[in-house]
């Protein structure tokens, strides 16, 4: 099959799941393009693709699930037979369900997903988790995967001829149970409204960054990593003392998973 460019699709509020799209479509051999949905203001963004096009879905898994705004977005796109390379982005403990949602959700808008991958970032929340990831190892390991993607769609003659994968996961999903911190703004805040502008859930007041609305709140902690003061945190007592468990319970490290 000739691919015309290849587009990232992706939803990374604290960066690790952009960091994973752009490793993994930088060792493409076509053009490529990002698309971005992660501010609350691209929550509408609606697309749509050709057949001589590929498309990587990037999401990060929330409590074994697709991040539910992710999920939210990714409905406004559309395929058109349009071969997808699914990737599901997680903290190192686990991404259960995650990719078999994610490969669905795929098909049901039109796309094939004949590639999908399971990669580890950084736990957006417990920041010990996976610390500095993705790494060398993972971009090489990335690398690799990219390179097995562009040999199976060369040998494709159209996308009726590419097969689609098993990924792990069992229905019914999991019931998602996300459980996190509020992030809050700290008296250094200098409003510069950068929080409430990425925020996806539309959270954080534009008129005013100092108040966020936890009922909103997906606990995501964009608003913590965009902060160019570091004026935004979470309670740390609490998060240090879960973070120490993470750390124990999930600390070995886990390496890429492709299916192919
Ligand atoms: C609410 C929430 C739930 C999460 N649940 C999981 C999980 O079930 N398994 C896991 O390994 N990581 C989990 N993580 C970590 C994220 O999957 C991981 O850090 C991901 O890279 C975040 O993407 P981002 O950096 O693009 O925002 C969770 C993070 C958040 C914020």
């Amino acid at each position: 099959m000739n691919i015309s460019k290849v587009t990232a699709v992706f939803f990374s509020p604290a960066g690790g799941t952009k960091k994973v799209a752009r490793a993994f479509v930088s060792a493409l051999p076509y053009l490529a393009e990002d698309l971005d949905l992660t501010p609350f203001a691209k929550r509408l963004e609606s697309r749509s693709f050709g057949g001589d096009e590929l498309v990587v879905f990037a999401v990060p898994v929330y409590a074994g699930r697709i991040a539910p705004l992710a999920a939210e977005r990714l409905v406004h796109m559309r395929g058109s037979r349009t071969p997808v390379v699914c990737l599901a982005v997680y903290g190192n403990r686990a991404y259960e369900d995650a990719l078999l949602e994610l490969t669905a959700l795929a098909r049901q808008k039109g796309f094939v997903p004949f590639a999908a991958a399971a990669a580890v970032t950084q736990h957006s929340i417990m920041g010990r988790v996976a610390a500095g990831r993705p790494d060398g190892q993972d971009k090489e390991n990335l690398s690799f995967f990219a390179r097995r993607v562009s040999t199976k769609l060369a040998e494709a003659q159209n996308p009726q001829d590419l097969t689609v994968p098993c990924v792990p996961g069992s229905l019914p999903y999991k019931p998602y149970k996300a459980v996190g911190f509020v992030p809050f703004a700290l008296s250094s805040c200098i409003r510069c409204g950068r929080c409430a502008a990425l925020c996806p859930a539309g959270a954080i007041s534009l008129a005013d960054p100092r108040q966020t609305d936890a009922a909103r709140c997906t606990f995501c902690m964009g608003c913590v990593r965009i902060c160019p003061v570091g004026a935004r945190e979470v309670d740390k007592e609490k998060l240090h003392s879960a973070e120490a468990i993470f750390v124990q319970k999930f600390g070995a490290r886990r390496e890429l998973e492709f299916f192919l």
